[in-house]
């Protein structure tokens, strides 16, 4: 009775306090995998070995629980499956990505694979039948090793060879597809790969995270602009996904300087160039890096610049803004030699501490905290800082240890992010869709199966990986059905 007297009581608060808590009809709900975290099937048919495939067969110890993604969810053999899911919560669209090494087993489209190709299409035209849009992400990291012996994304030719590959996908899947990202997280591409985080795990924060975020915004580019030729007739919308934590100064005087800096090392450096009025690096950032390469020794800056063709190459190519958001942190100046280490890309570059809020409820990993405020304050900074007109949140999820079925911590954040998302819509910010990660347990790159982000629960022990739907998948599809973040 109390319970019951309590949900009454809030109703007619939000009631009265006018809140709103129905979507827009044309707000899209959708949910995302990897392939590399789903598929398995790592050398099926023609399938040629990726980064991930290498750098896990060769050094396994990597992964916390010594694991890899050879099998992992078998979504190669139960796609199916995956759509049902997708299906059976509601969702408008589902964003999955293609991997590269198995539709052009050698990197280049000298050879395209059949039985690659009828997977993806076979997948495109299945959710297409339930009525879901596919939001294909292009480059979801795994590089076909042959690309990385030739220096992978430090090598500039790789803007050629991605944007052929981007060709092919047009060719191939471009009448049924309406939603590409380019690539997800160049962030984390560079600066995780050459910091022993990702694939390739190179160890040189120095010149080639640069060189990598250079190339993977000019790969990037060619693929939006090989998209003109096929625009007129298929009339798809393309971006990248910018893994974009939200910043805080820890101190609103004193560390302001140095979490607009983080912010640009962050988000900026790949935001910037694409979304910015002027293109090109972010000037404050340009100034920084090119400043410490200089005491450095070195005689040109460790980012290295853009030309001025490139930069107009580069500016403008993006039909909305594509935003993964996990967490909200706290920025702390520091000096080069006191700042903290991982889990922050950049803080010893830059000079500075990411912290906890100490009121804010810290989840299953020591940096994860719990500020849903923080992405609502975040898709206004994207509207105010950009020329961007639509925003679309490609990501947004909570990892949780828990193997089973009741998982209301994550019940909660979704909801109170999407209230967020809500309230920013309408305070005028225009966010086309909101995608969970994820759809179902994956493998989670370094951290292996331990951290669980599905909607629906994977049972790895099962021949058939066997899915089942959580409490957040359950509410996610009330949300869906009502429209509404309170189901009602
Ligand atoms: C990545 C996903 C990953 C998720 C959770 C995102 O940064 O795009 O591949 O699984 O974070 O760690």
């Amino acid at each position: 009775m109390k319970f019951h007297g309590v949900v009454v009581l809030s109703v007619f608060f939000r009631v009265s306090s006018g809140e709103n808590t129905t979507f827009p009809s044309w707000f899209m709900f959708g949910a995302a995998t990897a392939a590399y975290q789903i598929e398995g099937a790592w050398s099926t048919a023609d399938k040629s070995e990726s980064i991930w495939d290498r750098l896990l067969h060769t050094q396994p110890s990597l992964v916390m629980d010594h694991s890899n993604a050879d099998d992992a969810c078998f979504s190669y053999d139960f796609w199916t499956r995956d759509v049902e899911i997708a299906h059976e919560m509601g969702l408008q669209m589902y964003r999955f990505s293609i991997s590269w090494p198995r539709l052009l087993p050698t990197g280049f489209p000298n050879q395209i694979s059949s039985i690659g190709k009828s997977y993806y299409g076979n997948l495109i035209d299945g959710l297409l039948r339930k009525g879901i849009q596919p939001v294909v992400t292009m480059y979801h990291w795994d590089l076909p090793q042959s690309l990385q012996e030739l220096g992978g994304w430090t090598n500039p030719l790789i803007a050629t060879w991605f944007a052929d590959y981007a060709r092919v996908l047009y060719t191939l899947f471009g009448d049924r597809v309406k939603y590409w990202i380019t690539i997800n997280e160049p962030l984390t591409i560079c600066d995780g790969g050459y910091s022993k985080m990702a694939a390739p795990y190179l160890d040189d924060m120095k010149i080639s995270n640069y060189l990598c975020s250079r190339h993977v915004l000019l790969a990037h580019a060619k693929a939006f602009r090989a998209y003109e030729k096929f625009r007129k007739q298929y009339r798809g919308k393309i971006s990248m996904a910018n893994v974009f934590f939200w910043f805080e100064p820890l101190n609103p005087e004193k560390d302001k300087e140095a979490t607009k800096l983080a912010m640009q090392l962050w988000e900026g450096r790949f935001g910037h160039p694409i979304y910015s009025k002027t293109g090109g690096w972010p000037p404050e950032l340009e100034k920084y890096i090119a400043g410490i390469s200089k005491t450095e020794g070195y005689n040109q800056s460790r980012l290295p610049p853009f030309t001025p063709e490139e930069i107009q190459l580069i500016k403008g190519t993006y039909d909305f803004y594509g935003l993964n958001h996990y967490t909200t942190r706290l920025v702390r100046k520091a000096t080069r030699k006191t700042a903290g280490d991982w889990p922050f890309y950049g803080s010893k570059e830059l000079g500075v501490t990411f912290v906890n809020h100490p009121n804010r409820r810290t989840i299953v990993i020591d940096w994860f905290q719990i500020y849903p405020e923080g992405l609502r304050k975040q898709l206004h900074w994207i509207k105010d800082n950009y020329e961007v007109k639509d925003i679309m949140i490609t990501e947004n999820g909570l990892p949780m240890l828990r193997l089973d079925l009741a998982d209301y911590d994550r019940v909660d954040y979704i909801k109170k992010n999407l209230e967020q998302v809500l309230l920013a819509i309408n305070e005028g910010v225009h966010v086309m869709g909101y995608t969970v990660w994820s759809l179902i347990d994956s493998f989670e790159w370094i951290t292996g199966y331990k951290l669980k982000y599905g909607l629906y629960h994977v049972n790895f022990e099962s021949e058939y990986r066997l899915r089942t739907a959580r409490e957040s998948g359950k509410y996610y599809r009330r949300v869906i059905k009502s429209r509404s973040w309170d189901e009602s």
